[in-house]
Formats: C-alpha cells, structure tokens, sequence
C-alpha cells in the first residue's frame, strides 16, 4: 500500500494534468457501479427517511424456527390476546386440536369436560382421532367452545373441515379461531400438508357459509413491522409492547375468529 501511494505521488509530479483525467475517470466507474443502490437508496428515501437497506440485504431470515428458539413466538403472542380476551367462552365441554394447554391456561375451572381431537393417530393426547373433513363418527351438537389454532391452513378442504366444526359445535357455543395471515409458505416439518395463508376477507367469507354473518367476528392481529420480524424468526421479547400492538390490518400476522352458532338455526 505504501509503495503504491509513493508510485502515485512521484507519478503526480511528473504528469500532474494525466492523473486527474484518470482519476476523474475512475470516480466515474464507480459511480456506475453504485448506481442500481443508489437508485434503490433514493427511491426507498423518497417517501419515508433513510432506511438502512443493509439490514434487509439478506437471503435467509435469521431463525426458521418461528421464534421458538428466541422465546415466544409472534403469532403465538397475538393468538393468546385473542384467547385472554374471550376466556369467558372457554367453558363447559371444550374441544382443541393437538393438545388441550389453551383449554387448561384459558378456560380453568370453567371446563368440565376437555377433548383433543387429532387426524394424527399416535398422537397419545387426542381423545377423539378424526379427520376434520370426515368426521362423522364425531356426534353433532357436542361442544360449548371449540379452541381451534392454527390448523385450518393444514387442511386441504376448508369447506369440509368448517362444515364439521360448524356441525359439532352445540348450538350457543363459540368457536375461537385463528389462521396465519402474513407468513412464512412453508415449512420442512410440515412441508406435505402446509396449503394456506389467509386474509380477512377469505375467513370472514368461508365462515358466513356456516354461521350468520352477524355470529362472526373476524380481525387482524399484528402491523408491518411484527410481520417482518416474525418472517426473520424473531421472538416478541425483542419487540416493545406497543410494536407488537399497534393494529394494522392490512399487514396481519395472524387472522382471528369468533362465531357462534346460533341457539336455534337461522
Ligand atoms: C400445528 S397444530 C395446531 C394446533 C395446536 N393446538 C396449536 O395451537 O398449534 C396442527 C394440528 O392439526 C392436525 N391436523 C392436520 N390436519 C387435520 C385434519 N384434517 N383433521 C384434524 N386434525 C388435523 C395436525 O395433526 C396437528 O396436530
């Protein structure tokens, strides 16, 4: 390095006026060469501030894992908002998918009877084992509330499996749901059966074929900047409060449900 500053200082003695033109040339190359980032800078500027691009310059988001591996995850922070805030409908006979840990930490003594359905037959936690879309051994009527999470996006035939919750559900009860909305497309673990993300819209549409429209209370959890770091696998330890809560819909992290089925059709 320093035999080349010496090379560039005797050659600017001799020939003062050559090496400018060189220089001025080089400046000019590699303006060419930044020229696509800056583009990229000023039209990201243009309407927001600086953004440090170089944060986003990543090919893989920084943990696959949901944020399990950080602590909890985002949609799993928005998904028990939604159960904390409708506990009061987590009673009597309660039916959840997988496992029965949002019957127990939500519904406490107001459960007398807890089910876990499953399509999974070695799933030793499932006291009922059923496909959802072919359930007819499961009786209609049953359930007072029916926690289901984060499974309908699992669920080729939506149609089916909502016409079975619908069914199975007794009339007055409630079905508390939630589906990924801005999210991930898949997963290895579930890579065979991971179909669906879901809007709004989709969801309050899917669910009004089975429940009077005015029984369904569909929202979006969630705003651009939870959905970017749950994308990147981030926890929501590593949000502040009023991040993960500022309410976005049109950048939902996670769709929520409430329908209740009627006392008496309507
Ligand atoms: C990721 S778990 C979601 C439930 C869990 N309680 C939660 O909140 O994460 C998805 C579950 O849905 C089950 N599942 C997938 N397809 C199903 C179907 N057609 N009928 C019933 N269960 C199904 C899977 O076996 C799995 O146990």
């Amino acid at each position: 390095m320093k035999q080349q500053i010496r090379d560039m200082l005797s050659l600017l003695r001799r020939h003062p006026r050559e090496l400018i033109r060189v220089d001025r040339n080089l400046r000019k190359l590699s303006r060419l060469i930044r020229y696509p980032v800056q583009i990229r800078r000023r039209h990201l500027r243009s309407r927001t501030g600086p953004v440090r691009l170089e944060e986003f310059q990543r090919l893989s988001p920084i943990s696959r894992e949901f944020g399990f591996d950080r602590g909890q995850p985002i949609d799993r922070y928005y998904i028990e908002r939604l159960l904390a805030r409708h506990s009061k409908y987590i009673r009597g006979h309660v039916l959840e998918i997988k496992d029965a840990s949002y019957t127990r930490r939500y519904g406490g003594d107001r459960v007398s009877v807890s089910d876990v359905l499953d399509i999974a037959e070695d799933n030793w936690r499932a006291t009922i084992v059923a496909d959802l879309t072919n359930a007819s051994h499961v009786p209609s009527n049953t359930f007072d509330c029916i926690i289901f999470t984060q499974t309908l996006h699992f669920i080729y035939d939506v149609h089916s499996a909502v016409h079975t919750l619908h069914r199975i559900l007794k009339p007055g009860g409630t079905l508390l749901a939630t589906f990924p909305g801005t999210n991930r497309t898949s997963c290895r673990k579930f890579s065979g059966y991971y179909y669906w993300c879901f809007t709004q819209l989709a969801v309050q549409r899917l669910f009004e074929e089975y429940f009077p429209a005015k029984n369904v209370e569909v929202e979006g959890y969630g705003n651009v900047l939870a959905a970017i770091a749950f994308l990147d696998g981030l926890a929501a330890e590593e949000l502040l409060q009023e991040e993960l809560d500022y309410h976005d819909p049109d950048y939902a992290v996670v769709i929520t449900l409430k329908a209740i089925k009627p006392e008496s059709r309507s």
